[in-house]
């Protein structure tokens, strides 16, 4: 995963776990990466066309011919590519064997990314070099990492130190970490979010706000507080730091954020947004902004990344815009993998919203997507010849993340929607999450992301109930039962008190479920194919006694506990219950398998 554009395979032979070698000349970059895959006794040799450079460009070539007989050939126009074919190869010998084989491959899309909020919740550059490790597997090349919000400022700036919070990043750790990434065949694309989600520079700066100011936030949510776009001064500190984070990053594009102002109508926003993206072209860049900066005036070759639903892509492609699409591959909303792989960056997204809307796993939160999918408050401007969509990133917004908790988060679903940039759709959902669960093995084999067993080893005797739960989606765990009931009725989120700030805790059995639970899926298959369903049912018998040795879960817990007792009673013919009445929400937990039950029974 992602699927290659065409694969011959024949016989499959065993691997030798012998060191592997490189025959002829080679850069140095491929002779590191030839040296981290495990020993396989294979002998590699390189066929590269152009000189290999410093880090990567948006159209630079990843395409890749992987030869595998007695040995191992590559052929690639670039380095990329090459570091393409060996994440290829890394995952064709999961299984401990690799094929005979010749696959020929090459992106959709050249914008393949990742954000990921390290400011919600501190990510440590251990955490974001094991991310980079991944992507290189799933042939993802570009990170963005989501530097400065209201929580916290995670650069440390020469020329402003005072922003910088506790938990931050060196310029010199950073500089370390493009080089890392370069390694791997991916760009890294810094963000400075301006002129809102500032309260973290309010609180060093009180003097460079507009109107209130409620420095130093630790709740999530939009705040008013909101740098002063009118004022110059404000306008060269920005300048400044863009200039710093310049020096640091060498990718030809820098983010500029712009989203969830509240405090400034939009011609001034707009007006800040244009000295800002001549700020980057001075230095060289390119400017992209989240879909809030969308304007007539925006300079043109700005980049738009579109998260508020798709009539942003489709309002700033029309408008000459090129694109990243996000709104359909946000990671921390909770979905199966099955509904993003469902998006296209760049396609009709009818088929896909209407599957989401009709999805009765998302039911409890329909609302919201229907709210989302109908979000329309974009201008129409005039239109020029369009734009181009780059491809699409994935987004991880970690106020419900931590450091410890991102990889279930990531890689549940990361590597189905790494498809959808790379090859795209066209394969069923019993193929998609075969292979996804060989991806999700291949990971661990790596070494890149261990196995989560916290839950397991702390309630050996729930995990038949625990296995089965997911949490609820959307933003329905921040929101809170209240602050959702008061958005999706359009009164508003920010006024109801919120379940979570950064300071929670996230140490809760939902904390650490898995966004969409594999042994539901599983159960789902074994009732569609009618075997005997004895074991699982056992399992959601015993979970029911075991609750009581648990007083403190049941509060959360009890209610699901119940209902997956009387499905096992469904099941063996028993209830009458009707079981889609089953699945929840019970508080911030689902028990998806209900809807299985439910076709079935
Ligand atoms: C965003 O999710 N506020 C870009």
């Amino acid at each position: 995963m992602p699927c290659p554009r065409h694969l011959r395979a024949t016989a499959r032979r065993a691997i030798a776990p012998e060191p592997n070698i490189v025959r002829g000349s080679c850069s140095d970059r491929l002779l590191r990466a030839v040296r981290a895959l495990p020993p396989m006794g294979l002998a590699f040799d390189f066929a590269i066309a152009r000189a290999a450079k410093l880090v990567p460009a948006l159209d630079d070539s990843y395409d890749y011919r992987l030869t595998i007989d007695e040995s191992v050939h590559v052929e690639a126009e670039m380095e990329w590519g090459a570091l393409a074919a060996l994440a290829t190869l890394a995952q064709l010998a999961v299984q401990g064997t690799l094929p005979t084989c010749e696959v020929r491959d090459a992106p959709r899309y050249p914008w393949r990314g990742v954000m990921i909020d390290t400011v919600r919740h501190f990510i440590t550059l251990e955490s974001l070099r094991r991310t980079l490790d991944g992507m290189w597997l799933c042939k993802l090349n570009v990170l963005h990492l989501h530097l400065t919000d209201d929580q916290g400022f995670r650069f440390r700036s020469q020329k402003y130190p005072e922003l910088a919070s506790p938990d931050t990043y060196t310029a010199a750790e950073l500089g370390e970490l493009v080089a890392y990434a370069a390694d791997r065949g991916i760009r890294v694309v810094p963000e400075l979010d301006v002129p809102g989600h500032t309260t973290s520079w309010l609180a060093a700066h009180p003097e460079w706000g507009a109107g209130e100011t409620d420095a130093a936030s630790r709740r999530f949510g939009v705040h008013r507080g909101c740098l002063n776009v009118a004022d110059p001064h404000v306008v060269a500190v920005v300048a400044a730091l863009l200039a710093e984070l310049a020096a640091v990053f060498p990718d030809e594009f820098m983010h500029f954020g712009g989203d969830e102002v509240q405090a400034h109508p939009r011609p001034a926003q707009t007006a800040f947004h244009r000295q800002v993206v001549a700020a980057l072209e001075s230095l060289g860049k390119r400017a992209i902004g989240w879909d809030e900066c969308l304007a007539a005036d925006l300079p043109p070759r700005t980049v738009v990344q579109a998260w508020r639903g798709n009539t942003a892509r489709d309002r700033a492609l029309a408008a000459g815009f090129d694109c990243v699409a996000s709104a359909p591959y946000y990671l921390d909303l909770f979905y199966p993998a099955e509904v993003h792989h469902a998006y296209d960056p760049a396609g009709d997204v009818a088929a896909a919203e209407k599957a989401m809307i009709e999805n009765p796993r998302l039911a409890h939160v329909r609302e919201g997507i229907e709210w989302m999918a109908g979000f329309a408050d974009f201008p129409i401007l005039p239109s020029r010849s369009r734009g181009r969509v780059l491809g699409g990133e994935a987004c991880l917004w970690t106020e419900l993340v931590t450091d410890e908790l991102l990889d279930t988060r990531l890689w549940s679903r990361l590597p189905a929607i790494a498809e959808c940039f790379w090859s795209g759709g066209g394969v069923s959902i019993e193929d998609l999450y075969e292979r996804l669960t060989a991806t999700r093995r291949a990971l661990a084999q790596l070494g890149i992301v261990a196995e989560d067993s916290a839950l397991a080893d702390a309630y050996p005797d729930l995990m038949p109930l625990i296995e089965m739960l997911e949490p609820v989606k959307w933003y329905r765990r921040l929101l809170g039962d209240a602050g959702f009931a008061r958005r999706v009725s359009g009164i508003g989120g920010s006024v109801a008190a919120r379940p979570y700030d950064a300071d929670t805790p996230l140490v809760r059995i939902v904390d650490r479920l898995e966004p969409e639970s594999p042994a539901s899926r599983r159960a789902e298959a074994d009732l569609a194919a009618g075997v005997p369903m004895a074991q699982w049912l056992d399992g959601w018998r015993a979970q029911r006694t075991a609750m009581a040795r648990y007083p403190e879960l049941a509060g959360e817990l009890l209610d699901a506990s119940c209902a997956l007792a009387e499905l096992a009673a469904i099941v063996d013919g028993r209830s009458n219950v009707d079981a889609a009445s089953l699945a929840g929400p019970f508080g911030e937990y689902l028990l998806p398998v209900a809807y299985a039950v439910a076709k079935r029974h």
